[in-house]
């Protein structure tokens, strides 16, 4: 768990699920039962046509931060489809999901683009959760940690930090995400120890320190205990396990723990 004054922080991505109805319904549910005083954080990232109804469920609370699952690095513009970031944060919108590994292999975002997609969310005042993470065959191949400092040296390369208050950076290698498969657990805080030391390499030991860095790929209520309990592990990025409020609030308790 995380260490020093690192909070743990548990974020659901909703991915492509719950409408506006459906969405602001779970909202409701986790702010219903969570504690009034957790020891982590909980966000929750609804896709962008439930931001909305989610952030008037949440409205007045502080329980659950908002957040979303990507977003342009253009003010405004002609980009038919695309959201900028000032109407995230119009939207109440604190923290925002960048590089995906569904948006770089389904939608080819490059490293590049999520280098400014980070840098924009900064200036605008959005907490970026940079997502890196390798693909089985690169596993295979040996090459993990090659490819994932690459993603990291790209994503800040913008100079993120140390303007950037609150980065957070998530671990999801693409062959556990929704597979119901993980690293072993040295493997996972391997590459959490690595994305710290590239942290500090960039950006200096008091932000590697401060930054939180999250797992994400198959983490569920029986597997979150052991993986949130790892020194560089700050918290999760939970997919599936976010959709159901019961398996999402047993992964917050265990973060809280
Ligand atoms: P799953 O928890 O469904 O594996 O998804 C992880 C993920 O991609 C979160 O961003």
């Amino acid at each position: 768990m995380a260490e020093g004054a690192r909070r743990p922080l548990i974020m659901g991505n909703w991915k492509m699920n719950l409408g506006p109805a459906d969405a602001a319904a779970l909202a409701g549910a986790l702010l219903d039962s969570l504690p009034a005083a957790s020891a982590a954080d909980v966000a929750v990232a609804p896709p962008f046509i439930s931001i909305g109804p989610v952030g008037r469920r949440l409205a007045g609370s502080e329980a659950i931060i908002l957040g979303a699952q990507n977003m342009h690095w253009e003010e405004r513009g002609a980009c038919t489809g695309e959201i900028a970031p000032p109407m995230l944060v119009e939207a109440g919108v604190r923290m925002v999901i960048l590089g995906h590994s569904e948006r770089r292999t389904l939608f080819g975002e490059n490293d590049d683009m999520v280098g400014r997609k980070v840098a924009a969310a900064c200036r605008h005042g959005l907490v970026p959760v940079l997502c890196v993470g390798e693909l089985e065959s690169e596993r295979d191949a040996g090459s993990t940690l090659e490819v994932v400092g690459r993603q990291v040296r790209a994503g800040l390369q913008a100079g993120a930090p140390p303007s950037c208050d609150g980065l957070v950076l998530a671990y999801e290698p693409v062959w556990a995400i929704g597979t119901g498969r993980t690293p072993t657990l040295p493997e996972i805080q391997d590459v959490h120890s690595f994305i710290r030391n590239e942290v500090r390499n960039i950006a200096g030991k008091e932000i590697a320190a401060k930054v939180r860095i999250l797992y994400g790929g198959s983490m569920n209520p029986g597997n979150s205990v052991e993986i949130l309990a790892l020194p560089d592990v700050d918290g999760g990025l939970v997919g599936g396990a976010a959709l159901g409020s019961a398996s999402f609030l047993a992964i917050v308790a265990a973060a809280a723990d």
